[in-house]
């Protein structure tokens, strides 16, 4: 087991990573502390870890809030006396050209993706220190890493989430804590319902559109929650103790290059 007797937060545990994350985590021995804004739905997730052996609980966080992610972090001490992994992976989607983007909505996607990584890590490592180190792991994105059109607003916050990466990595590597994070490709999840819905409502099957969205991908299809799991597990674990401030793609060959045509730009 990769994190046994670790104690590790996920934030975003109800849904989508998140939940695939916090049940590798405890899979592999972890304690895990479920953390959401939706409340029951991280409930449901640490009673589903326990109902299959696994140790965890659940708390409600807005991670956009000081004084939640203050709560999160003692409420998980206090339960199992110490903090060895955080796991910022709370996030939303907005995708609209620039001069569409309203300034409360630019103002809370940055609160939530990239103030709340921010503050998950502010408020981690005192309790890390004293237990002489830890891992953080947050999830980016592809499009922290490359710009797309009408994702502005998220590229902002996600490029923000790699540099933070970076920098904290090489703030904190002397006292043992590494921070890395994951740039995702697109994963099948509940965040781009609202697009595959509208997508669908033009006259494409949802199954459709995930599967266009999946050419996009070298590897031709969108990635599962799981695989982007399995990753952070590594990234969080000692097998990556040579590893920190790395903005590390799950993105099924998106980022490495362009997808090969023949030469005529026919599909290969
Ligand atoms: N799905 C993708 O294609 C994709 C690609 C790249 C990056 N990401 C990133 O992955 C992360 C997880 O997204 P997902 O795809 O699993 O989506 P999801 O919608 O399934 O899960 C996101 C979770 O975050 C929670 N959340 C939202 N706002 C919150 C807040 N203020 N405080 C606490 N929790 C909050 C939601 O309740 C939800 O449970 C996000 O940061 C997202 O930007 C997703």
């Amino acid at each position: 087991m990769r994190l046994k007797d670790r104690v590790a937060i996920v934030t975003g545990a109800a849904s989508g990573i998140g939940k695939a994350t916090a049940i590798t985590f405890a899979r592999e021995g972890a304690s895990v502390m479920c953390a959401d804004v939706n409340a029951e739905g991280a409930e449901a997730v640490a009673r589903t870890i326990a109902d299959t052996g696994g140790d965890a609980a659940s708390v409600s966080v807005d991670v956009a809030s000081e004084d939640d992610i203050q709560n999160m972090v003692a409420e998980t001490v206090k339960r199992w006396g110490k903090l060895d992994v955080i796991y910022n992976n709370a996030g939303i989607a907005l995708g609209n050209p620039v001069t569409q983007v309203l300034e409360e909505d630019w103002d809370r996607l940055i609160d939530i993706n990239l103030k709340g990584v921010f503050l998950g890590c502010k408020h981690a490592i005192p309790e890390m220190m004293k237990s002489g180190g830890g891992a953080i792991v947050s999830t980016a994105s592809v499009a922290g890493l490359m710009g797309s059109p009408y994702l502005s607003t998220y590229s902002a916050s996600k490029g923000g989430v790699v540099l933070l990466t970076k920098a904290l990595a090489v703030e904190w590597a002397r006292f043992n804590i590494r921070v890395n994070c994951v740039c995702p490709g697109v994963i099948q999840t509940p965040i781009l319902d609202p697009w595959i819905q509208s997508t669908a409502a033009a006259g494409a099957a949802p199954e459709e559109v995930w599967e266009q969205m999946g050419k996009g991908h070298p590897i031709g299809r969108v990635g599962q929650p799981e695989e982007v799991a399995k990753v952070v597990t590594f990234l969080a674990s000692d097998d990556a103790s040579f590893v920190t401030g790395v903005a590390m793609p799950v993105d099924g060959g998106l980022t490495a290059g362009s997808i090969p045509r023949g030469p005529f730009g026919e599909d290969l």
